[in-house]
This record gives structure tokens, C-alpha cells and sequence, in this order.
């Protein structure tokens, strides 16, 4: 949900370059995957804001920039935006002016009493041009500069006024032409970064929004305020107590948010799949074949009286939960459940002292997730958080965080955070079992020694996927596609479903094959495409017969039967028009090998309709609204 960049250099950092315009510019392109439905900046100088707003794309902000250039500046503000109040139209894109054009207001998040708000404001005379809640926040502050604080205040004062009175959740930043040197941000419940330089500081939704200027981040907590200029950062909370961030190390390349020679991001990042994977197994056992999962900081005694496991997720990261649960269980003989993050808190859930509650997201922001994780640890939970996002909002409020190692993911499709959230998942399932016995040591170093050898895996996928791509190609005027998959195929048939819906705008479900003759079945017709996920014939001799026989049942009905099946199974060949066979491995770890041409299918088709496939028509990346 939108993207916001914040910066303040000085005239040496100017002269080297670093124009207020450029960097905000350079800090949209990299964040506009939080939401691309407008993007607008602003700017201070000559005493004045100078401000320029567009709807669609960055590249249509940039445009009107070169049309109607704005001046040169020290100090300025930038947003894309992901439409919640208003449509997405120039006049609701931000930011959003008050004090008669002297102050300009970005925003990302909802802000709950701002129909009450705008009532009071109007009864003061304000009057509004667009629909936003934002400028309802941007007139408060506004308001609160000119009349409360008689000229003399300062925006972090009137800031910090406003946020006393706003509800909800809110990242805003503020410039205003009287204070020419400052940029004033405050965050409650949304994702905020400071970045600082030498001689310049920034303010991001994310690092990616300054990862090209500095490695050094400072983590905000909840309810601050920051105000940073070219020189200074200083944090304190909505009531003015000072405050500290937390410095960390952005250890994130930016040529690892770039599209490194690939069409898309999306693809590149099926191709940072086996690297994906094999950074988030590093450094995480010993030679011996013990897990050595140092940075889970909660007390090993209170793990092993755990008796329920609870994952919460929302999209993707909740189909990573799933495939968890068969592993988890599996090794640990602990009941674990997933739940969908935004159905957990409002239904009253059991969760007590020995409940360990295992949340799931690439961003560490998904507002879902994060209040579902509150809500568990008001309950008394345990939390644990795995996250691609260092210094995020979830790990930061949960007891302990296992890092996935993914690197930055920019395309709205989720796919290399997918495995690498799997993967953290079977290490946490390992590390379980290890500490509370339910498995041998030599079991734990066979499926440690099972889980190194995937990265060569898929990119034996990715290596030979030309039939499969052709078959996407071939595919682009489907209207509908099926997925089918048991067990921990069935995560692998959600996934392979909510990839071509999200990007290629085809109907496509994911079954449980068991569930088909209990009404999906209906469905098939002469020539249905249905991807059927099929276990290895090497794992429960069951579990492999069901599905073959699954696939013969929509055969029959004159399904079209495009099987991922594992090398050498030649029992599937009978049934089907086509087999893409993946590497052999053990059936639980089969999802970080079955996902990978389903991902590849999607991105090729939604290429070959033409569509954009990193940014995807009413989504984006980061969903930080519930
Ligand atoms: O950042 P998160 O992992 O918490 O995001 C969760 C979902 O919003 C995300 O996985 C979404 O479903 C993706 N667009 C799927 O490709």
C-alpha cells in the first residue's frame, strides 16, 4: 500500500548531485511496487512548495515533470499510491496541500475518524478538493500550524497535535515552505524507515526507498515522531518525550533490486529461487547436523512445553503456512492449524501460554498479520515471525524472527519469498523436533542434507522449462485453469491458482483433488485445463495412487491434464497430455520444486497477453489497510 519517500540534504550533497527531486524520483521508482495508482511529489524552495501529481504510473508523474519542471531543492517529498479513499484520479492522488499551499502531506494507511475530523475543519471554513482521508490529515496540521501555534510553532508541534487527534493507521510526512530544511514524518501502525547519510537523511516506506544512497537505517517504533533535516535526526513520541530508533545495517545490494537482464522482476526472481533458498538454509546447522538456530531468542524450555502450534498469514505466506503444518506435525506431533491472519482475531480463537503462534509475510507490514500477531500475544502467546524484511513492524513486535534470506522481492507476485518461507518453515519444524526429542539426530541431518540439495534442483527447473513456457504461450486465451494437489501438493495447487488469477486475470482455482467429487467436478468439461500436482511414487504408495487415479476421473470428463510429477514416474504419462517432471526429493520438501513451473506458467502467459507482470491491475505489494 503506497509508497513514501522523504529527503533533506545540503547544498554540498546538492552540488554532488543529489537533488531533493532526483532522489524522491529514484526512491518512487524503487518503492512504486507498494501501489501504483498515482504518484505525486513535493518540493520546498524559494520559500514555496512546489508540488506536481498525476494518476496511473510513476512514468506518467515523470512526464509531467518534464512538461512543468519544478525547482531545485534540498528538501522533498514523494508518493505512490494504492487507492483506499478516492478513486485513483489526479485530484486524489498526494500530496495534499493546506495553509494555503504552504504545506504539503503525504500519507500511507487509513485514517478511521476522518469523516469527523472534516466536519470540524469545514466548520472552520477549510475547504477540500478531493476525497482522501489524507487531506482531511493535511488540513488538521495545517489548521493546527496556523492557528494554534500563531506562526511561531514548529511542524514537528503541530505533527504531533495532529497525531494526538487522528485514528487509525497512518505513516505521514510533512514539508512546509517555513521551515525549509525539515521533513516531519509520524507512523502509527504503518511501516516508516529513516536512512541516514552524511549530509542528507531520508525517510522510506522501506530501505528499497534510499538503498542506493546508504546502508545505515534507524527502525522507528510505534506512535513516533521523526524529524530529520540534512544533518540532524531526532525522534520522539506523539507527546513530544524523546525517543530512540534502533540503527541496523541494510544488508540488501541494490543490484538485487534491479531486473538484472530479465524482462520483469518477477521473472528474475524465479530465477533467485535457488539462491533464495540456499541463503535462508546458511549458517542455520552444524557439520553435525544440528540445527543452530541462535537468533530464536525465546527460552528452548518454553518451546518444548508447547502443545499447539498456530500460523497466520495472509495470501502466499498463508499457503507457506500450509505446507508447514504437514511438515511441522509430521516431525514435531505438535497440532499446528493455519489460519488466515484477518479471520483469527474476530472469532474468539484458544490461544494460551503454550500456544506458539508462527506468523508468515515477505514484508513484515501486512496489517492482517500484524494485528492478528498482537492479538496473540495479549493472549498470551508466543510469537515467532518469519520475515524477509529486516527491521519490520512484525518481527519487531513478535518474541523472535526467523529471517528468510529472499533479498528484496519487487513484483506483486510473491515467488521466491514463497520458498524461502517454506524453507525457514521445515528449519523451525526441524529446530521443534530437535529440542523437544520427537526425532532422531540422523533424521534431522538426512533432511538438512535433502533440503541442500534443492537449489540445484530448481535451477534444473528453471534450466529446461522451454516446454513449459511454450505451453503458457499456447494457453493465453484460456478462460479458466484448474489445480489440482493432496498433501503438501494441495498448498502447491492454491499457489499455482492465485499466480495466474493475480497476474494473468484467468479464473483459476486450486483444489484438494480429494475435494473434486464433492462438487468441483461439475466443472470439468471438454478440454478444461487442470494442472494436477502429483506426489512422489517413492513417498506413501496411497497418497501417489489417489491422485493418479484423480487425474484418470477428469480425464474422463474430458479434461485436458497437465501433470508436474517427479522424474521417473512414468505411472502419470498414461493420463496425461503433458508431464513436467521436477527433480526426485522427499514428498514434504517436493513443494520447493512443484511450485516452480506453476510460477513460470503464470508469469509466461501473463507475457504473452501483454500484461505487466510485476504490477498488477487493483493490487500491490505491501497490504498495510485491514
Ligand atoms: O508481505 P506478506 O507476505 O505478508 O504478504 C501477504 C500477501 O499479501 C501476499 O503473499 C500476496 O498474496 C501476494 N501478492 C501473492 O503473490
Amino acid at each position: 500500500m503506497c509508497g513514501i519517500v522523504g529527503y533533506v540534504g545540503n547544498s554540498s550533497r546538492k552540488a554532488a548531485g543529489h537533488s531533493a527531486l532526483d532522489v524522491v524520483v529514484e526512491g518512487l521508482r524503487r518503492l512504486e511496487y507498494r501501489g501504483y495508482d498515482s504518484a505525486g511529489v513535493a518540493v520546498v524552495a524559494d520559500g514555496t512548495i512546489s508540488s506536481r501529481k498525476k494518476s496511473g504510473k510513476l512514468s506518467n508523474l515523470i512526464g509531467e515533470l518534464e512538461a512543468n519542471p519544478i525547482p531545485e531543492s534540498l528538501t522533498g517529498i514523494g508518493h505512490t499510491r494504492w487507492a483506499t479513499h478516492g478513486g485513483p484520479t489526479d485530484r486524489n492522488a498526494h500530496p495534499h496541500l493546506s495553509d494555503g499551499g504552504r504545506l504539503a502531506v503525504i500519507h500511507n494507511g487509513i485514517i478511521e475518524n476522518f469523516a469527523e475530523l472534516k466536519q470540524e475543519l469545514l466548520g472552520k471554513g477549510v475547504t477540500f478538493e478531493s476525497e482522501t482521508d489524507t487531506e482531511v490529515a493535511a488540513a488538521l496540521i495545517g489548521d493546527i500550524f496556523r492557528t494554534q501555534l500563531n506562526d511561531g510553532g514548529s511542524l514537528t508541534e503541530a505533527m504531533r497535535l495532529a497525531c494526538q487527534r487522528l485514528e487509525g493507521a497512518f505513516t505521514l510526512l510533512a514539508v512546509h515552505a517555513d521551515q525549509p530544511d525539515v521533513v516531519v514524518a509520524a507512523r502509527r501502525n504503518s511501516p516508516l524507515v529513516v536512512g541516514l547519510g552524511e549530509g542528507e537523511n531520508f525517510l522510506g516506506s522501506d530501505v528499497s526507498g534510499f538503498i542506493d544512497y546508504t546502508r545505515r537505517a534507524v527502525e522507528l517504533g510505534q506512535d513516533q515522531i521523526v524529524t530529520i533535516s540534512a544533518d540532524s535526526v531526532e525522534i520522539t513520541d506523539f507527546f513530544g518525550a524523546p525517543a530512540e530508533g534502533k540503527e541496523y545495517h541494510v544488508d540488501w545490494d541494490p543490484a538485487s533490486a534491479e531486473k538484472g537482464g530479465f524482462n520483469s522482476f518477477m521473472e528474475k526472481e524465479i530465477h533467485d529461487q535457488p539462491d533464495a533458498v540456499a541463503q535462508t538454509l546458511l549458517g542455520r546447522s552444524d557439520l553435525d547436523g544440528k540445527l543452530t538456530l541462535d537468533e530464536l531468542r525465546i527460552d528452548p524450555e518454553l518451546l518444548k512445553q508447547v502443545n499447539k502450534i498456530i500460523v497466520l498469514a495472509c495470501g502466499t505466506a498463508a499457503y507457506a503456512g500450509l505446507v508447514a503444518k504437514y511438515a511441522i506435525e509430521n516431525w514435531c506431533r505438535i497440532p499446528t492449524e493455519v489460519e488466515l491472519a484477518h479471520e483469527f482475531r474476530y472469532r474468539d480463537p484458544i490461544v494460551d501460554s503454550n500456544t506458539l503462534v508462527v506468523s508468515i509475510s515477505q514484508s513484515g507490514e501486512t496489517m492482517d498479520t500484524l494485528m492478528a500477531v498482537r492479538y496473540a500475544r495479549e493472549q498470551g502467546a508466543k510469537t515467532i515471525s518469519i520475515c524477509n524484511t529486516n527491521g519490520s513492524t512484525i518481527p519487531r513486535e513478535s518474541d523472535a524472527v526467523l529471517y528468510t534470506h529472499a533479498g528484496p522481492e519487487i513484483a506483486v507476485a510473491s515467488t521466491k519469498a514463497f520458498l524461502a518461507q517454506i524453507t525457514a518453515a521445515y528449519l523451525l519444524g526441524l529446530y521443534l523436533a530437535q529440542l523437544r526429542g520427537n526425532i532422531f539426530s540422523g533424521q534431522i541431518k538426512d533432511v538438512l542434507a535433502d533440503l541442500s540439495k534443492i537449489p540445484a534442483k530448481i535451477q534444473h527447473i528453471l534450466d529446461n522449462a522451454g516446454p513449459l513456457r511454450e505451453l503458457a504461450r499456447s494457453m493465453k486465451d484460456e478462460k479458466s485453469v484448474l489445480f489440482l494437489g493432496r498433501h503438501v501438493g494441495y498448498p502447491v495447487a492454491l499457489e499455482g491458482a492465485l499466480k495466474l488469477k493475480e497476474i494473468a486475470y484467468i479464473h483459476a482455482e486450486g483444489f484438494a483433488a480429494g475435494e473434486l467429487k464433492h462438487g468441483p467436478i461439475a466443472l470439468i468439461d471438454d478440454g478444461q485445463p487442470v494442472f494436477v500436482v502429483v506426489p512422489s511414487p517413492r513417498g506413501r504408495d496411497s497418497l501417489h495412487s489417489k491422485v493418479v487415479s484423480n487425474i484418470q476421473e477428469v480425464r474422463a470428463r474430458g479434461a485436458r491434464t497437465l501433470v508436474i510429477a517427479e522424474e521417473g514416474d512414468e505411472s502419470v504419462k498414461d493420463y496425461a497430455e503433458q508431464v513436467f517432471y521436477v527433480p526426485e526429493t522427499p514428498t514434504l520438501l517436493m513443494p520447493l520444486l512443484t511450485t516452480v513451473p506453476l510460477q513460470i506458467f503464470a508469469a509466461e502467459l501473463a507475457g504473452a497477453k501483454g500484461y505487466d507482470v510485476d504490477q498488477p491491475r487493483n493490487l500491490a505489494k505491501s497490504v498495510t489497510v485491514e
